[in-house]
């Protein structure tokens, strides 16, 4: 069996990793190819992942780059179209919710290449994120559904996909942060910065909806950096955030700004920390297994076992809800997280041996 996998930006990197490793381990039939659409492209984006979680070089570099919506998913289906007819793959594996997700998955369909999507069947229910629409579009036309949460299972057995599709294997992305873990790396600047084990926060923000602003973003940066009892607020700034905030004047004396970071690095900074506030989704289970509270600037989520089980709070714009959840950080009375089913770092393994059954 051929297959493609693709992955174009930083949250799909290390959800494919553990995909590949598993059928290098399997000895199975199955010939890939790694396509990398280059949504992200930098090496802080893009390169160090591949380095640090030994994700051997893309076979396949689509090269998009940045750009509206639009022109990334045109370009990506552009390329990869050419791409996909000289390999003619059995199934095109897409992970996630990224554009790179939505174009690759329309170009194999309409070449009649079978679909399976890694991650299938979540819904936050909120058309204005730009991956609820990538979301809903590439499980309208895919084949195999590998699912996290019994709610997605439910998600998608209530828009009348056949169960006999839906393969609930776990979570990827935590197969590769429980292999990980071990190799969690101190960054640089945690001493020089003289942050000590569970009194610092970590902050990362990248969604438009708090974004794309200057008030909106100046609002909630003054907002934490008052409420945090001073303590220290790490914020690994993202491209799209940095653009904004380069057109803010305040100053905020509690939170530092540092370069989006490596994998190992992040992760070190996250499981060491007090609190993690985010409005990433992928980081909300991150913190659930690595049992950090987390405080997620979002009104809904489509990881509610996040917030049923885990240790997710989600609090969107309501900034007295927040005091609130502060207050019982503080007071040491945050609740523990259970660790979801089948996130087990196993995850991989049980889709490539559905994959390997199918062969
Ligand atoms: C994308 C994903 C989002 C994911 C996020 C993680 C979609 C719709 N969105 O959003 O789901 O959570 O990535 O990062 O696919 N840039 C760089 N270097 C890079 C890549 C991007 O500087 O390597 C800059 C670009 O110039 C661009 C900005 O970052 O202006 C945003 O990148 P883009 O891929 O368009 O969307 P994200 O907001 O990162």
């Amino acid at each position: 069996m051929k297959i493609d996998l693709i992955a174009g930006a930083r949250p799909n990197f290390m959800k494919i990793a553990p995909i590949i490793n598993s059928i290098k381990n399997s000895n199975s039939r199955i010939i890939y190819r790694l396509i990398h659409t280059g949504q992200h492209y930098d090496e802080k984006m893009s390169g160090s992942f591949f380095k640090q979680l030994g994700i051997p070089n893309p076979d396949v570099n689509l090269g998009v780059g940045s750009g509206s919506h639009a022109f990334q998913v045109a370009e990506i289906m552009k390329r990869y179209e050419i791409e996909l007819n000289k390999f003619n793959p059995d199934i095109c594996l897409v992970v996630g919710d990224v554009n790179s997700t939505l174009a690759c998955s329309i170009v194999a369909k309409k070449c009649l290449i079978k679909v399976a999507h890694v991650e299938g069947g979540i819904r936050s229910n909120d058309l204005s994120m730009p991956e609820e629409i990538n979301r809903i579009v590439t499980d309208s036309i895919t084949d195999y559904f590998f699912t996290t949460s019994e709610y997605a299972n439910n998600n998608l057995l209530k828009l009348g996909i056949d169960d006999k599709q839906i393969f609930y294997v776990g979570n990827t992305m935590i197969d590769t942060l429980l292999k990980f873990k071990p190799k969690f790396l101190k960054p640089k600047f945690f001493d020089e910065l003289q942050l000590k084990s569970k009194s610092y926060f970590v902050l990362t923000l990248h969604r438009p909806s708090n974004v794309d602003s200057i008030q909106k973003l100046n609002t909630i940066l003054e907002f934490i950096d008052k409420n945090v009892a001073n303590r220290k607020v790490i914020f690994p700034i993202h491209p799209r955030t940095r653009k904004c905030f380069l057109d803010i004047n305040a100053i905020f004396k509690n939170i530092t700004i540092v370069n989006p970071m490596t994998y190992l690095e992040f992760n070190y900074l996250v499981d060491n920390s007090l609190c993690v506030i985010t409005d990433s989704g992928g980081i909300t289970e991150e913190a659930t297994v690595l049992n950090v509270p987390c405080i997620t600037m979002r009104n809904t989520t489509e990881r509610p076992e996040t917030v049923e089980l885990g240790s997710n709070e989600l609090v969107g714009d309501d900034f007295e809800k927040f005091k609130k959840l502060l207050k019982k950080l503080f007071d040491g009375k945050w609740k523990k997280a259970k660790v979801p089913k089948f996130w087990d770092g196993n995850a991989s393994n049980r889709i490539v041996e559905i994959l390997n059954k199918m062969s």
